[in-house]
This record gives C-alpha cells, structure tokens and sequence, in this order.
C-alpha cells in the first residue's frame, strides 16, 4: 500500500480553524504521545471498534480479535488503531438492551466521524451491537467491514447436550412445571453458557451474523466460526487485511449496503429461520441509507423462501454446526436461484464470484437442499387485521402448527407488571385455547420493546402440561424462543394502537394462513373504547436520554430508530415488487 494516499491517514476529519499545517503538527505531537513513529503514521489507518466490555461475555474474545485484526492490517500496510464504544449484552442492559441499540449507533457514527480513520473494522455479536454497528456506519460513509465474536461452544447437562438459550428456557420451562427440582436447574445454569462468545442458536446475534454475511459487508464465510476457534481468528486477521484493501477500492457502506444486498439479507433471515428481530433491524439500517423495507413484499418473499437450515429454536442444531457443514456459504449456495448474485461485497467481488470461488459442497446435516425444506415457507410471517393495522409478525417456523388458526377468548394484562403479579395466580381464569394478550411492551411503551412477548404459559396450565398457547403483544421476543406468538404488533398500544382496546373476554382470531389477526369486537363498539381512553403523554420531568427517546422513537415497522437518524428522504423499497 502506497504511503502517499492524499487526505487520508492523520489528515482526515482535521478540525484546523484556518491553519491545517498547524492543527495536523498538532494532531502528530499528541499521538507520538504513544510512541508512533512518522513511517507508522503515514500509513493508511484503519481504526477497530472495540467492544469488549467485563459485562459483555458475548465479546470476551474481543482482546485477541483484535491482536489478529491489527495483524492482518499491518501485513496488509496499514495502521491498526483501535478505540472504545459502547458495548450492549442483553443481559446488563436495563430496562432493554433495544432501549440502547440506538445510541450505541450514534456512538458507533459519530465516533467514526470525529476521529481520523480510513476503513473501520467494527466487532459486534451480541444482539443488539451489530445492527447498532451497520446502523452508524452506513450513515458515516467510511468503508466499514463487519467482524463478530463468533458463537459459544455448546454444554453438557447429563449427557445431554445444551446451549443458550432456547435450552434456558426449555429447562425454565421443566423447573415452572415441576418436573425439575432446584438442584437440577442449579446444575444447568452451569453449562448453558460454557464458553465466551455469542448465544449457540439461531438467535439474534447469530441471525444478525448471517445478515451481515449476507449483506456483503462481513467476509464470507465470517459468519459462523466459533468465537473460541481457529477459524474464528483467522478470520479477524483477514478482516484487518481487507480493511485495507478496501480504502484503495473506496468500498464504502452505501456501495455494499444496496437493494439487492438488503433483498438478499431478507432471502437468508427466511432462510435460516431467523430471529424476528433481524426484521426490525434490517429495517432500521435499511432507513438509515433512504430505504424502506416493506413488510408486506417481504411477506411474498416469505411465501417462496424455505426455512433451510436445521437450527435451533426452529430445528434441531446448534452454530458450531453450521460452521462444520460449511458455514452460510452451504446456504447461499441453495438459495442461489433466489439471491442477486450481482450485489458487491467488501472483497470487491460480487456475491456470485465469492460463491463460485467458495470450497466445493460435501454431504451434512444441518443445511437442507432447496426441495427438502425443514419449513416450506420462510420462517416469518407478516400479519394485519383490526388488531393490527400497521402490521404484526410471527415466527411461524417455531410456531405450534395446531394453533396456527385459532379463535380464543382474550385473558388481557394491561402491562409488564400487572403480567408479573397475575399470570401464576392460581385464581387467574384462564384456560388452555385462551388467548394471552400483553399490552404496552411496545417501544415508547415499556419503553424500548423488550424481549416480554415471550409471555410465559400460566403456571397452572404449564403443570397441566400445557406448553404453547397464542399469545400477543407489543413487543418483540428473543430470537432463542419458540411459540406460537404474534409480535410487533404495530401501532403499539402506549400511543392509541388498537391493541390498546383489547378487553379480556373478547373473542380474538389469528389465521396465519390468511395472514390476518384480528378482535372480534365491531367497529361501533371499538369506536366508543378508544374515545374513553387516554393517549400516552411524555412526562414534563423526563431528561436526558429518555426523553431523546420517548420524543424520537418510530414504530417497529421503521425499525425503531429515530425519526431523526433516518435519511431525511425513502428513495427506494425492498424487496421491489414482482
Ligand atoms: Fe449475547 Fe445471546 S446474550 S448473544
Ligand atoms: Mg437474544
């Protein structure tokens, strides 16, 4: 790499209030602070966004990805400088670590922004920190590639195989019912999580891999390695080389994050049976470059893409897996009839020439041919109805089939709370084919749309051995859950939505096979409720980053971001209509 790339290196972003030389001598004595020499500081810089963080176990193998990445950033001729942001885990984000997916973005942009940097390798894996990664790069403009942790190995309980976290709730699930005592979930909270890095299902974080990979904005084949493999460091020293090979190349994330790579992104979330919130996210960073991602489009695509890949909360295996039968190269690689083969990736060649140059297929397990399907439609599917206007989701690949059309009697919690005080109350009248419904887990409502859509069976019909019933809510569900469980309904219930009406005892039907849910409540009567109720007002005493967010926040169905963060106009849909 040559050493004389103009306005790059130091140079950039150079704040000089009318005297550059100055400001960029200025820049140079303050970072030879740290020992820099003048060869190194002529290098093309490639910054590394770091996001381990001690309560971040999802990215505790951050500090040697990041010895490998500025491995392959040196060989490559570059200048590896790597700085802070923040880093989000589910599980020490309160009140939900969607509440902070947005200003980990505006940490992640603005950071990319201020400081000077050529490329950026961004090192997400948890959940909520890729999207929020994509998100503030795709606004900042800087070629960007996508590196994650990689998922856990998967544990031991009694010889029986487990991994977080669709088995943390399937054991959680035994202890409500009783069927397993104190010691033995005492025993399995040990072994759920045996290693660093992300959840071993088909979850979020892993889902949100494959998107990247997808997207093109990830290496191939950087989806799937393990976070404690091999594999999983190589590929982080192949990243930092790439990252340097594509400042000569001017990759930028618009050229890479185009409509057919958010079309191909939506083909692989079908495909591997993803999380419901990849939805959500594609469409956040979608928004954030002028495209809208339409959800009823998307349910056509749903309609012609296969669930393909055994995994669970779908089907039956884990990542490490995956990464054994090839990795998403294996899925691609069937879906090819499918994909737009002609959309650029950050190695510079298109997603058609990296499939054609990928290893050769062998025979596995995990990765169904295209006319074997595990699930012959996508794993997700897009609802309206009266109750539902804006739309709602369900994952109907980890849906009970049986409860796919169903009309029930509502058994309605007003909000997260009163769901906590009543649902194991042996006096709550509920029954097996009754309805669960949640109101106000949206995202101004709880705020930040937890992960509460799960809604846990009653105690008293789990130890009857109930095990799915419908349920529905406003908010989302973590993508390591099974059930047959509508989410995102939208508009949510905090700001007027219909669901708002909702009463127990009203009659509600879902029919996934019309694509409908709705209240069987007539207009008249629906009429008269909604002028009774009183619209959520933002508190006078919120400050600070609440009231950012309670005043900012869009709805699911524009990837609840902020109105602000978005581009300013929509100049395109995907998928495009066919
Ligand atoms: Fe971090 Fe599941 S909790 S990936
Ligand atoms: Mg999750």
């Amino acid at each position: 790499m040559s050493k004389s790339v103009k306005d790059a290196g130091l140079k950039k972003g150079l704040t000089s209030y009318g005297d550059e030389g100055f400001s960029l001598f200025l820049r140079k004595a303050f970072i030879k602070g740290a020992g820099y020499t003048d060869d190194a500081l002529s290098r093309p810089i490639v910054a590394i966004a770091n996001t381990s963080s001690a309560y971040n176990p999802c990215h505790g193998n951050a500090p040697q990805l990041i010895e490998a990445i500025k491995r392959g950033v040196m060989l490559a001729g570059g200048l590896p400088v790597e700085f802070p942001t923040i880093s989000i885990a589910e599980s020490f984000s309160h009140p939900t670590s969607m509440y902070l997916r947005n200003l980990m973005s505006i940490d992640t942009e603005e950071m990319i922004r201020a400081q000077p940097m050529d490329a950026v390798v961004l090192i997400g894996g948890c959940d909520k920190t890729v999207p929020a990664q994509l998100m503030g790069a795709a606004a900042a403009g800087v070629p960007a590639i996508q590196l994650v942790t990689g998922a856990m190995l998967t544990g031991s309980h009694r010889g029986e195989r487990v991994g977080a976290c669709t088995d943390c709730r399937r054991f959680w699930a035994r202890f409500r019912g009783e069927e397993i005592d104190a010691r033995e979930i005492d025993d399995v909270n040990d072994q759920l999580v045996p290693t660093v890095g992300t959840c071993s299902v088909m979850g979020t974080a892993s889902t949100m891999a494959c998107l990247a990979e997808a997207l093109g904005i990830m290496l191939p084949g950087g989806a799937s390695a393990p976070a404690v493999t091999a594999d999983r460091i190589r590929i982080a020293e192949r990243t930092g080389a790439t990252a340097v090979a594509m400042i000569e190349r001017k990759l930028t994330p618009e050229r890479i994050l185009t409509l057919d790579a958010f079309e191909n992104a939506l083909r692989v979330l079908l495909a591997v049976g993803g999380s419901t919130n990849g939805i959500i996210h594609l469409t956040a960073i979608a928004g954030r470059l002028g495209i809208e991602i339409d959800l009823d489009e998307v349910d056509g695509m749903a309609r012609e893409t296969p669930v393909l890949v055994d995994l669970k909360p779908s089907g039956e295996h884990y990542m490490e897996d995956l990464h054994k039968a090839g990795g998403l190269t294996t899925v691609l690689r069937e879906l090819k009839p499918l994909l737009k083969l002609d959309a650029l990736t950050v190695t510079g060649r298109t997603l058609g020439e990296e499939l054609e140059a990928a290893p050769a297929s062998f025979a596995q397990r995990v990765v169904r041919p295209f006319d074997r399907p595990i699930y012959p439609q996508g794993g997700i599917a897009v609802l309206r109805g009266n109750l539902a206007p804006g739309g709602a989701i369900i994952k109907q690949s980890a849906a009970n089939p049986v409860l796919m059309e169903h009309e029930g009697r509502a058994v309605v919690f007003e909000d997260a709370e009163d769901l906590a005080r009543r649902i194991d109350d042996p006096a709550l009248d509920v029954e097996a084919d009754d309805v669960l419904v949640l109101k106000n887990i949206g995202p101004v409502g709880a705020p930040g749309m937890p992960e509460a859509g799960y809604i846990p069976i009653p105690k008293k019909l789990a130890k009857l051995g109930v095990k799915d019933m419908v349920r529905i809510s406003d908010g989302r569900m973590s993508g390591t859950a099974a059930g047959t469980i509508v989410l995102h309904v939208t508009p949510e219930s905090a700001i007027g939505g219909p669901l708002a009406l909702v009463r127990s005892g009203d009659r509600i039907r879902l029919s996934v096979s019309r694509r409908s849910i709705d209240m069987l409540v007539d207009d008249a009567e629906l009429r008269r409720r909604a002028e009774a109720a009183s619209p959520y007002v933002v508190a006078p005493d919120e400050r600070g980053y609440r009231k950012l967010f309670l005043t900012s926040i869009l709805q699911a169905d524009k990837g609840c971001d902020f109105d602000f963060l978005r581009a300013p106009e929509t100049t395109a849909k995907v998928p495009r209509p066919r």
